[in-house]
């Protein structure tokens, strides 16, 4: 989501509006703005594209001076007028816009709701005004400080309300807000892309520093309300990059983003000594014990995510589990009934082949979940149980943090499956958990290996062929590296499991063939070693990816790269970091146009 406020002399309307159309990369499925117009607060949002919203606008009277807006990418309550921001208090006396998750929304809906509050919405943004309404004693000031200390989760926000017109508050907590300071005018905004127009010069606010807007301008204030002596950063970047946060490609930007669509994904959902809490899967214990199969089916980066999570979900949950291509599974007269659960993994929640497959899957009679990171989406509204990543929108074709993000929601549904089961114990149930909540740390330290990899790239990027070699997830993983290898830089990659190796591959391995080796399986270490004596023994070039600790596999290849260990299963969400910065740079030295590669398309949503 993107937020923006105006606060000067100029038609807000048209600024905000102007203003979230810069910030549409960052979801657009619904917008809308808040205005002060003749004493009141008046709220114009509906759903779509802000076109849309424009559209509206034209026939109406907007012409305050001041205001707040947002685009929005939902992630609780699909998109519609009702759910678009800015939410308000019952009387609309307090209107707000908030980029973020608020992860303990449930509870302050209950809350809230004993002290004859009533809610409209299904998002979460709508706890935010009542709060604030809760709390509200003719200091609007004290009222948000008061209203963000029961918040736990993420956002930037800001406010409006009716009984001080002269004033616009905003506050951050994990999602990013800056404050444009122009003559005679401020405007705030998730990103500096929204007030480049107007001004270069901004204050970048951090976690929990509230920006207080009136007419002498902003004053930055700690929540004991005490100035904070901010400085003033001047802007330098062109439009397009300030829209990739100051990084060359989206796909940097997203690789970057990783630890925290992860953060966000598992946000509100595990938490230690706490139940499991998935708001859109319904099934129980009984639905699970009838069922004996599960088809885990998707197509491209979304399949190869799906193939970690057979090992996931059999390991923990005990039930058998088939992948399969979506276009592959719906011609091929699959085994499916009542007894059957089928998981179909999607970004989009439109790819053509997977929503046949799903639609098979559910005349058939089984039972259909779908994890997918566009809330709304086809394959949403039709499966019967949804799992949405939080991962915010991917733009660049080749898909990244989506695809870490779809790994970690197998993982949360193979722990839910297998406690709902009774297979794992509430012990190996919290330390799977641990392990879950330190991946973000360690995705983060994965990125810290770009530049060996950038020199790596600079010397190997003439390459035609290169093999990609595993033992179980690390076998998925390297399928997921040999595609972004190809999608990106157009190179010939195979991936193969480790062991089948010598069954035919090993032919094609001569003097330079560069080989990829991940080898991060503690159990099958010593085999992984073995595979690549095979091929280094016919004059293979080695790049190994291991966890730290096992150094001795130097001995062995040209060039090793370690990433923290973790759970043996959730290898892959760490692993696979350092393949996709390999991809991009290799991508980058030959020049190829990196977030949209010849012949792709985002969504395939054709046969
Ligand atoms: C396209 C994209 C891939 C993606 C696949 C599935 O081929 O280029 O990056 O993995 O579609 O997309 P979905 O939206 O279903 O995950």
């Amino acid at each position: 989501c993107g937020i923006v406020g105006y606060f000067g002399k100029e038609r807000a309307a048209e600024i905000l509006v102007d203003g979230l159309e810069k910030l549409e990369y960052r979801g657009y499925d619904s917008s809308g703005i808040a205005v002060f117009q003749n004493g009141d607060i008046d709220v114009i949002k509906c759903k779509g594209r802000i076109q849309n919203l424009r559209d509206r606008l034209e026939s109406e009277d907007m012409s305050g001076v001041k205001g707040i807006g947002h685009t929005r990418w939902a992630t609780h309550g699909e998109p519609s007028d009702l759910n678009a921001h800015p939410h308000t208090n019952k009387d609309g006396s307090i209107s707000i816009v908030h980029n973020g998750i608020i992860e303990n929304y449930m509870y302050l809906k209950e809350w809230l709701g004993g002290k004859g509050y009533e809610f409209l919405s299904e998002t979460d943004t709508e706890v935010i005004p009542n709060l604030i309404d809760y709390y509200y004693n003719g200091d609007l000031f004290e009222a948000i400080v008061k209203a963000t200390n029961k918040m736990e989760g993420s956002y930037a926000i800001g406010v409006l309300c009716k009984n001080e017109p002269d004033k616009m508050i905003a506050v951050r907590k994990d999602s990013p807000l800056i404050v444009g300071k122009g003559e005679g005018e401020t405007f705030i905004a998730s990103d500096v892309t929204a007030v480049l127009k107007y001004t270069r010069e901004v204050y970048y606010i951090d976690d929990n520093e509230f920006a207080v807007i009136d007419n002498d301008g902003v004053k930055i204030l700690n929540e004991d309300g005490i100035e904070i002596d901010k400085e003033i950063s001047h802007i330098t970047w062109d439009a397009a990059a300030a829209e990739k946060g100051g990084y060359e490609h989206f796909m940097i930007k997203e690789i970057h983003e990783q630890p925290k669509a992860i953060r966000d994904t598992m946000t509100s959902r595990i938490a230690l000594g706490e139940d499991v809490k998935l708001d859109n899967i319904e099934i129980t214990k009984e639905d699970l014990e009838k069922i004996n199969k599960v088809y885990i089916v998707a197509c491209g980066t979304a399949y190869y995510a799906g193939v970690v999570g057979k090992y996931v979900i059999e390991k923990m949950a005990k039930i058998s589990v088939e992948t399969d291509v979506a276009s592959e599974f719906r011609y091929r007269d699959p085994l499916i009934d009542e007894n059957t659960l089928m998981i179909v993994v999607s970004q989009s929640g439109e790819t053509a082949d997977t929503l046949a497959a799903l639609r098979l899957a559910k005349k058939s009679g089984a039972r259909v979940m779908v994890i997918t990171n566009v809330v709304g989406s086809t394959m949403a509204r039709e499966a019967d149980d949804v799992f949405y990543t939080w991962a915010g929108p991917e733009i660049a074709v080749a898909s990244t943090k989506a695809y870490v993000t779809q790994m970690v929601a197998l993982d949360i549904l193979a722990l839910h499956l297998a406690r709902l089961k009774g297979t794992i114990t509430k012990e190996e149930g919290e330390e799977f958990k641990k392990e879950l909540l330190a991946l973000p740390e360690k995705v983060e330290d994965a990125l810290k290996h770009k530049e060996v990899i950038q020199k790596f790239a600079s010397k190997n990027y003439h390459v035609k062929d290169m093999f990609f070699l595993g033992r179980g997830v690390d076998h998925a993983v390297a399928l997921e590296g040999a595609l972004k290898l190809k999608e990106l830089s157009y190179i010939h990659a195979e991936a193969y499991a480790g062991g089948e190796l010598k069954h035919g591959p090993i032919a094609l391995i001569e003097d330079g063939t560069p080989v990829v080796v991940v080898a991060t399986q503690e159990k099958i270490f010593d085999k992984m070693v073995s595979n690549i004596k095979e091929v280094t023994t016919r004059g293979a070039k080695v790049l190994a990816f291991a966890t730290e600790g096992h150094e001795e596999i130097e001995k062995s290849v040209n060039s090793a790269l370690y990433v923290q260990k973790t759970h043996p299963l959730l290898t892959p969400v760490v692993s696979i970091v350092p393949l996709q910065l390999f991809s991009y740079y290799m991508a980058l030295e030959k020049g190829c146009d990196v977030d949209k590669p010849r012949n792709l398309a985002k969504s395939v949503t054709v046969e």
